[in-house]
């Protein structure tokens, strides 16, 4: 054999060697990016299309209702309780961003089967993914009747997202909004704490903060009551293994006979203030709260007693049955004291003052029946006709009002009202 041939073969082995190298690399990581998207089954499909957000120049937030396809379905857990909906602009324009944790309200046209009739219904949803250029996700649990009210229909917009929105139909969006999302005003560890289906701002959040890799310490509590309602289990668990900044705990408060401990949850029982003491280390952190009522009143105002600035603590509701009660500063910036509001269809006359809170609030606490969505002054839904008198707002409404009307969520009085309620 002559130098060269012998050269030639050394040259051809090492060349060899470095293919094979190679290729056992790109397998890895295809095989890790797959279990970061949800490994097998439904939820691996949290990705294949998923490109974070670049950064562009800011695309300008559209006004009113926007028409969106719905591109994919994905069920997020073992009940099939929990369906995403990946929706894409159907005028093929860029979607604006959004702030991880805010919401999309729709309209639907849901028919009454008895009547035969459609009628619209407003709904809101938190986006569940970070910003991504091509599309927004929502994740909707299915509603079922209350166990205490077994004659009531079921929930209308999330029974109807589940039985009747397929892949390409179209559905009527407001932009993003919200005031509930990610703080970046000061770079504080942040402590995620979502019951049931309110993960769904979380996810938004988690998936921002880890994609952009910014390196804030993130703590998820997760409160269920087992492993059949368990959204995204196989994602949560490759980010916690895969993210050293990224601190999961997983409680189920009524684990099924297969559900593993150490396993498959991390903690019997609910998400509570001992939970927190006992694996938050003593520091300070942004607090991030959305859930069922029960979690809601115990632990917003159990933070505050333990010594988190009110400041620190960000919580949302969806919608009444999670109402927390407790001291706030009046909604609007209202000279009046004291003033008489006239609900006129309901034929109440009743005196308002800053402690009642949003004219919403007050309508409630009166049993005055009266719509409401994202009690944000996002929606519309508690639009009323306003006959008399003046209101001012806390916050620039979101929504679009029609003349002569107001937004009780985020309303008080400046003088005696008279409303259409
Ligand atoms: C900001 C925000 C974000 C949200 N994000 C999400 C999200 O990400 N995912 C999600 O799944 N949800 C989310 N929600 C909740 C969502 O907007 C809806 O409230 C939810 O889907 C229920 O709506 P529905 O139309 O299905 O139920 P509804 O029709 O409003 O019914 C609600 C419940 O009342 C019961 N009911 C109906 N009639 C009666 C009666 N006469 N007597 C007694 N009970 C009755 C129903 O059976 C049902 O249990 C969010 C809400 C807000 C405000
Ligand atoms: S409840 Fe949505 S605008 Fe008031």
């Amino acid at each position: 054999m002559t130098a060269g041939t012998l050269v030639l073969i050394i040259l051809v082995a090492i060349l060899t060697q470095v293919g094979i190298a190679a290729l056992i690399v790109l397998r890895r990581r295809g095989r890790q990016y797959r279990e970061l998207d949800g490994g097998s089954g439904e939820s691996n499909a949290h990705s294949a299309a998923q490109t974070p957000m670049q950064p562009t120049a800011p695309t300008e937030a559209w006004t009113g209702f926007r028409e969106f396809a719905v591109q994919r379905r994905v069920f997020e857990d073992e009940s099939r309780s929990i369906c995403s909906f990946y929706l894409v602009p159907c005028d093929g324009k860029p979607l604006p961003s959004f702030r991880p944790g805010q919401f999309l309200t729709f309209r639907l046209a849901v028919e009454d089967p008895a009547e035969g009739e459609s009628s619209n219904v407003v709904r809101c949803y938190s986006l569940s993914d970070s910003p991504r250029p091509d599309h927004y996700r929502v994740s909707i649990k299915r509603v079922p009747t209350p166990p205490d009210h077994p004659d009531a229909p079921p929930g209308v917009s999330s029974g109807f997202f589940h039985d009747h929105v397929q892949v390409g139909d179209r559905l009527m969006i407001r932009p993003p909004s919200g005031h509930f999302h990610l703080t970046e005003d000061e770079p504080l560890s942040i402590v995620l704490i979502g019951g049931g289906i309110g993960i769904t701002p979380m996810l938004s959040i988690l998936n921002s903060v880890l994609e952009r890799g910014i390196g804030r310490e993130i703590w998820l509590y997760y409160g269920i009551r087992n492993g059949s309602e368990h959204i995204m289990k196989a994602h949560l668990r490759t980010l916690a293994d895969r993210h050293d900044n990224f601190h999961l705990h997983v409680c189920y408060s009524a684990p099924g006979e297969d559900d593993v401990e150490g396993v498959d949850y991390d903690h019997r029982g609910r998400v509570d203030l001992p939970l927190l003491r006992n694996t938050l280390k003593l520091a300070r952190y942004q607090f991030y709260v959305c859930g069922p009522k029960p979690m809601m009143e115990s632990l917003v105002p159990g933070l505050e007693e333990w010594g988190v600035d009110g400041g620190d603590i960000y919580y949302e509701s969806f919608g009444p049955a999670t109402l927390i009660k407790r001291e706030k500063p009046a909604p609007a910036a209202t000279d009046a004291q004291s003033v008489n509001v006239t609900f006129s269809r309901s034929g109440k006359r009743l005196t308002w003052d800053p402690t009642a809170g949003s004219l919403l609030e007050f309508a409630e606490a009166n049993g005055i029946d009266v719509d409401s969505g994202c009690r944000a002054g996002s929606c519309g839904s508690c639009q009323t006709a306003l006959t008399a008198g003046e209101v001012e707002y806390s916050q620039q409404p979101d929504a679009d009002i029609e003349p002569g009307h107001c937004l009780l969520c985020i309303a008080a009085p400046s003088c005696d009202l008279v409303l259409e309620a």
